[in-house]
């Protein structure tokens, strides 16, 4: 084998480990250390790279949540924007439950402005994690109120939101919680509202399904159970009331579902 094909590989490998080093320590590492500490609130199962702004900003950068994503984000995305975009939201509001990286944030709150919506409002428990969405949202100033809040119990009234937003969340969020932010999610739906719910799924293929698990179990242990005992789909409809479909893109991989409230 050529040396120069040695030198790429070895460099390539040894840049993979370090950015898989790097998250593991920001993310789940820092969430063992912290279960040896006493205290208990309710931002404990948040990882510093949602807390911490220079992490924040490291981390917040459109590519790289792509391949995080393994390059479905935009097409994530354009599965709830193409939602909003038919639904008429004049005189009503949106709900965005918890920030994310990359551009989602602009992209929905974009296409809930030509949907006309009164106004989207934007939950995150980190008030750092406000901040960075709002440096995004320069052109809707007007239209968007930041609230820092807990999703699974957010300050606005029952039956009060039009369309709901929830990028990612779920698979973060510890077991009991999971079930418990759908709830709220629900409670705010306007009858006919629409919840949209982007999230990871048990994937087809074993190969991409041992990869995906591996991933879990070393990142995000919490976000194995989406596959069986806390399929967000079931848990809707456990709910009740709502009318849900379900689409899987990559192999099943990811999934996005729509719950219409009856
Ligand atoms: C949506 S999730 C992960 C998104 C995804 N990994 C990404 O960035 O593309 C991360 C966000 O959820 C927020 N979050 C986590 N638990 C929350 C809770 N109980 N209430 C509100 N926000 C929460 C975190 O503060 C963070 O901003």
């Amino acid at each position: 084998m050529p040396i120069w094909l040695i030198y790429s590989f070895s460099s390539v490998l040894l840049v993979l480990t370090a950015v898989a080093v790097f998250f593991f320590i920001f993310t789940r590492g820092a969430l063992i250390l912290r279960s040896f500490g006493s205290s208990r609130d309710s931002a404990e199962h948040i990882y510093p790279i949602y807390s911490n702004m220079r992490l924040i900003k490291l981390i917040d950068i459109q590519p790289l949540i792509a391949a995080i994503l393994l390059f479905q984000y935009d097409k994530l995305v354009s599965m709830i924007t193409d939602e909003i975009l038919k639904m008429n939201l004049h005189g009503k509001d949106a709900l965005i439950t918890s920030c994310a990286f990359g551009n989602v944030i602009p992209r929905v709150v974009s296409a809930c402005n030509e949907a006309d919506v009164r106004k989207v409002f934007i939950v995150d428990i980190i008030k750092n994690e406000l901040v960075n969405a709002r440096r995004k949202l320069t052109a809707y100033d007007k239209k968007i109120e930041l609230l820092e809040e807990n999703a699974l119990q957010v300050g606005l009234a029952d039956n009060s939101i039009d369309a709901n937003i929830i990028f990612f969340l779920l698979h973060e969020l510890p077991h009991d919680l999971k079930g418990a932010a759908l709830k709220e999610a629900v409670r705010t739906l306007a009858p006919g509202g629409k919840l949209f719910l982007a999230e990871f799924h048990r994937p087809a293929p074993w190969v991409l399904r041992t990869l995906s698990w591996t991933y879990f179990k070393v990142f995000e242990p919490l976000g194995l159970a989406l596959w069986n005992t806390h399929d967000p789909l079931k848990q809707l409809e456990a709910i009740g009331g709502l009318t849900c479909q379900r689409r899987t893109v990559f192999f099943g991989n990811f999934q996005v579902i729509v719950a219409t409230k009856n």
